[in-house]
């Protein structure tokens, strides 16, 4: 019988100990501190120091909300990819969408205890976000020069500055595409240095990023492409060629067919009243001539000899 009180004594007190740790432990469950923003090339992520908890796993989780909301004092948007998450920073890119004054929240978790929300010091405007200059790098194939330039993303064009080493005062400055990385250097001449720097611009905020480092590179005179020039210049030669030799065949025949067949049919046969003294001394001539240089030829000789004598007959 003395046990009894004493037993019901001892469960009361443990019964009263567990309510009075649960007690303390909920509101020992501190919020994050020490959050701020880490923006830079409009990737925005939320940062806070972890918190240490002897009873389990720390876990956050994070909401934002846009100026209009938070004027309306209405919706939180609950960040997909960062509810009850152990990391200690949150990627919030997606949900920073606009040019506004954003309000960002986050709490800690242990089991089925939440802390209180705890929110960023001031307000995040996208506009704030840190520009770094893209790493820019050359590329030279042959004679031709290309820019290798950083991805930052859908957000960035670049404008790209480049000049001939020791023309400084001629630089050419270029606008690329939206997307593009990849630019080609116009108008290079082999052997000679040419430097680029490239600004990103933000075009979301309209901000541009400062200079980035000089890069320079020689564009060569040798390789791939004057091999190439090569070929196509003794293919020009060779086609050149071709048509000159058909061309001068074509005036050897043509020559051929207006001037000497003249010279060959006796006029006589043409003419048969001209003056015969004046083709008399012209076959004389002709004769004598082939004669003199082709003695194969002596057979027409007197065959056209034979002719004159006939027409001398005739006279
Ligand atoms: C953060 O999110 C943006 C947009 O979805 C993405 O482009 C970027 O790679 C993410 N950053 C990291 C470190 O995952
Ligand atoms: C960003 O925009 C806010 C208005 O929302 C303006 O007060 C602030 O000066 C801007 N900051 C920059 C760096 O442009
Ligand atoms: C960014 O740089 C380009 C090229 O120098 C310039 O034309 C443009 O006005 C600049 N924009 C801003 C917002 O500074």
């Amino acid at each position: 019988m003395g046990f009894f009180p004493f037993y019901i004594f001892l469960e009361v007190s443990v019964v009263m100990v567990c309510a009075s740790v649960t007690s303390t432990e909920q509101a020992k469950l501190s919020t994050p501190r020490n959050i701020y923003m880490n923006s830079s090339n409009m990737k925005h992520y939320l940062h806070w120091d972890p918190i240490l908890n002897d009873e389990g796993t720390v876990k956050y989780s994070v909401r934002v909300q846009g100026e209009y909301e938070r004027i309306q004092n209405t919706d939180w948007t609950y960040v997909d990819i960062c509810q009850s998450i152990t990391a200690h920073w949150c990627n919030v890119t997606e949900e920073i969408a606009t040019n506004v004054q954003y309000e960002l929240q986050v709490r800690a978790e242990v089991g089925s205890q939440k802390s209180d929300w705890a929110k960023l010091g001031q307000l995040f405007n996208r506009n704030a976000s840190i520009l770094t200059p893209p790493a820019v790098k050359f590329h030279s194939l042959g004679q031709a020069l290309t820019l290798k330039i950083e991805y930052l993303g859908r957000n960035f064009v670049y404008f790209v500055f480049y000049w001939k080493k020791g023309a400084e005062e001629k630089v050419v400055s270029k606008k690329m595409n939206r997307g593009d990385t990849i630019f080609h250097l116009e108008n290079v001449e082999g052997g000679y240095e040419y430097c680029a720097q490239v600004i990103a611009h933000a075009v979301p905020i309209s901000r541009n990023s400062s200079k980035s480092t000089v890069v320079c590179a020689t564009a060569t005179g040798s390789g791939l492409s004057s091999l190439t020039i090569g070929l196509i210049s003794l293919f020009g030669i060779i086609v050149g060629l071709v048509f000159l030799y058909a061309f001068l065949r074509y005036l050897v025949l043509v020559m051929r067919y207006s001037c000497c067949p003249q010279g060959k049919i006796p006029e006589t046969l043409k003419e048969p009243f001209s003056s015969q003294k004046i083709i008399r001394h012209h076959f004389l001539e002709d004769c004598e001539k082939i004669t003199s240089i082709e003695p194969s030829h002596q057979m027409t000789c007197e065959v056209t000899a034979q002719d004159y004598s006939d027409k001398t007959q005739f006279l």
